[in-house]
Formats: structure tokens, C-alpha cells, sequence
């Protein structure tokens, strides 16, 4: 089926909402015969959607197909700018490896990469991120800002910000952030974040946001069985992916603008309301040697603020925490 038309039958499916379509309608809203609306519908179900077909009521959707796909993630997409260019391949080595590359040609901001699959995600401190099929949302988001380098890591906690929202708003979960951006469901990793930077000097050209989230997996590798989780083994059911990417998104619009409006102040607030270990003993595992202490906070680099018992307050710029 051209792509146009199945995009135009698609945005009639999703306006009518869980309605009937009637035959009729459908064929003037596409401007084909009857025969033809069959046939679009017979395409659509060999894609994997589930149609009920019902004598004078017409048809509609009972079930989507579990795939993303750019038109699933566009229809019913609220964002003015965030995900309205969308490069999307069934299969792929690592989402930030094609970012990288549409970013240096320019790109608009907003635009994210999403696969179904990658072969070699990365993950932060160059480990492996398990991205099997069908099961996450493997995507990277490509950001223009006008900011200085020293700020970027913000733009990493405004992210796990909008995912934690949009997890919330879509599930029936409550996740919380452990520093610097993992974000934990009952204490089990579900969604990685991993920010890398196009940059000269002290500009800016591109930031690059890589985001991994189990959302399907019913299982992980005996390797992470201990410390990784998903959305449907904490919830339960099964989630929709584009629909999550699409809350991403547009949570994500506005915190951007905020945050371009007014500082990271907003965010910070934010953040440190969702961390888990605010106010809490942890330990901080850096490469120096390890600290322990009670977290107090984030400074307005992300640094993680560490008040030890003798008081003295330590800055912890990078650390595997433990709580
Ligand atoms: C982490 O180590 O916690 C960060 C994981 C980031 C994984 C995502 S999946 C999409 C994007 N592509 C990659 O290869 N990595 C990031």
C-alpha cells in the first residue's frame, strides 16, 4: 500500500478512537472506490492490525500490531517540535551512531533515531546495553541548544525527568532516579540514559541523548537478572511503545522550554524530588577510592553533593552509587 494512504487511514483510524469507520467514509475521506478501501484494510491486517469488520457499522482497529514504526510514533503525536523528524530502521548497530551522523548534516533539533533493535547498543563507561527485539525503546534524541559545554550534563537529568514522567503517566508504576541517570523501578534498573556531545571549544553544535528502556522483556540474560527490570515485569502488562515514546516526547518539550526559559532551577527541583536517594547514606564508588556519606543534592552541573559525617560536603563527579 503507498505509505501515504496507509498514514491517511491510519489518522482516520486513530481520530475515530476505538470506533467504527464506515466503509463509506472511509472511501471519501481517501478518495478511492469501496474495493479499494478492502484492499487497504486487508494491507493494514497483513502489517499485524487487528480489524473488526462489521455489516453496516464498518470497520475498526481492536489491536495494533507491537512494532514502532515513524507513523505509529507521529499519529497522535502533541510535540510542536520534538519528534517531527523521525529516522527510523528496523534493525541497527546503536541509535547514537546514526544520531552522531545526522547531527553533523544539520539535522533539525528534535529529530530522534528509533530502532526495534540494536546489534551493538552502548551503554555508559563504554559497557553493552542489551537491546533485544521488539521489547524497548531504543532511541536517541538530537538537541541543538545554545548552552555552554559545562551545562550539557543538565540536559541528562531534564531527560530522566521526562522519562520518569511519562513512565508514571503510562503505567501504574512509580520510578525513581538514581544518580546520575539511571532510573530504578522497586530498586532494578529499567531505563538507561546515556548523553554524548558534538562540540569545539566551549560551543555546542549537538547533544546527543541516547535513552534505553525495558519495556516488554519478560526476561533479561541470567547476567542482569539482578539488576535490570522492565515496565511489564514490574507492572505486569504489556505497554504500548510508541504511545511511550510519544509521552517522552512531548514531557520533554516542555521541560526544554522551560529550561531554556528558566535555567535549570525548575528542573533541579524536579529531579531531586524523584531521586532516590535524596537525604539517604550512600556509597560512592569513584575511581579514587570510595566515599560514604548522606546525599544531599545536585549543584547546578548535576555534580552529586556528598555531606560526610564529619560535615565537610564532597563533590562527586562521577561514581557508581550504592544505597
Ligand atoms: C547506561 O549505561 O545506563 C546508558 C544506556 C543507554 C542505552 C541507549 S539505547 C539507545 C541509545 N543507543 C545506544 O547504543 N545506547 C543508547
Amino acid at each position: 500500500m503507498e505509505t501515504g494512504i496507509r498514514t491517511k487511514l491510519l489518522e482516520a483510524f486513530s481520530k475515530a478512537n476505538g470506533e467504527f469507520l464506515s466503509g463509506q467514509k472511509i472511501s471519501d475521506y481517501l478518495g478511492c472506490s469501496r474495493t479499494a478501501v478492502w484492499k487497504h484494510i486487508e494491507e493494514l491486517r497483513k502489517e499485524g492490525y487487528e480489524l473488526e469488520a462489521v455489516r453496516r457499522l464498518g470497520y475498526r482497529i481492536i489491536k495494533k500490531p507491537d512494532k514502532i514504526s515513524s507513523n505509529e510514533i507521529k499519529l497522535g503525536l502533541e510535540t510542536e517540535f520534538m519528534g517531527r523528524t523521525i529516522h527510523f530502521e528496523p534493525v541497527v548497530t546503536s541509535t547514537q551512531k546514526i544520531a552522531h551522523q545526522l547531527a553533523n548534516d544539520g539535522t533539525p533539533e528534535g529529530t530522534i533515531v528509533v530502532t526495534d533493535e540494536q546489534t551493538s547498543g552502548r551503554g555508559r563507561m563504554a559497557r553493552e546495553w542489551h537491546s533485544p527485539k521488539e521489547t524497548g525503546i531504543w532511541m536517541s534524541i538530537i538537541l541543538h541548544p545554545n548552552i555552554p559545554v559545562s551545562n550539557t550534563p543538565q540536559l541528562t537529568l531534564l531527560t530522566a525527568v521526562a522519562i520518569v514522567q511519562a513512565i508514571e503517566e503510562e503505567t501504574s508504576l512509580t520510578p525513581h532516579i538514581k544518580w546520575p541517570n539511571d532510573i530504578l523501578i522497586n530498586g532494578k534498573k529499567a531505563v538507561g540514559i546515556l548523553t554524548e556531545l558534538i562540540a569545539e571549544a566551549d560551543r555546542v553544535h549537538s547533544v546527543i541523548i541516547g535513552t534505553g528502556i525495558n519495556v516488554n522483556q519478560e526476561k533479561f540474560p541470567e547476567h542482569l537478572e539482578e539488576i535490570a527490570t522492565s515496565l511489564k515485569i514490574e507492572s505486569g502488562k504489556k505497554s504500548d511503545r510508541a504511545k511511550i515514546i510519544q509521552t517522552i516526547l512531548l514531557r520533554f518539550e516542555t521541560l526544554y522550554l522551560l529550561y531554556l526559559k528558566e535555567g535549570f532551577k525548575p528542573i533541579k527541583l524536579l529531579w531531586e524530588s524523584y531521586s532516590i536517594s535524596m537525604n539517604k547514606p550512600i556509597t560512592a564508588r569513584t575511581l579514587n577510592g570510595t566515599l560514604q556519606g548522606e546525599a544531599i543534592g545536585i549543584d547546578d552541573n548535576g555534580v552529586l553533593l556528598l555531606k560526610k559525617a564529619d560535615g565537610e560536603i564532597e563533590k562527586i563527579y562521577s561514581a557508581d552509587i550504592e544505597l
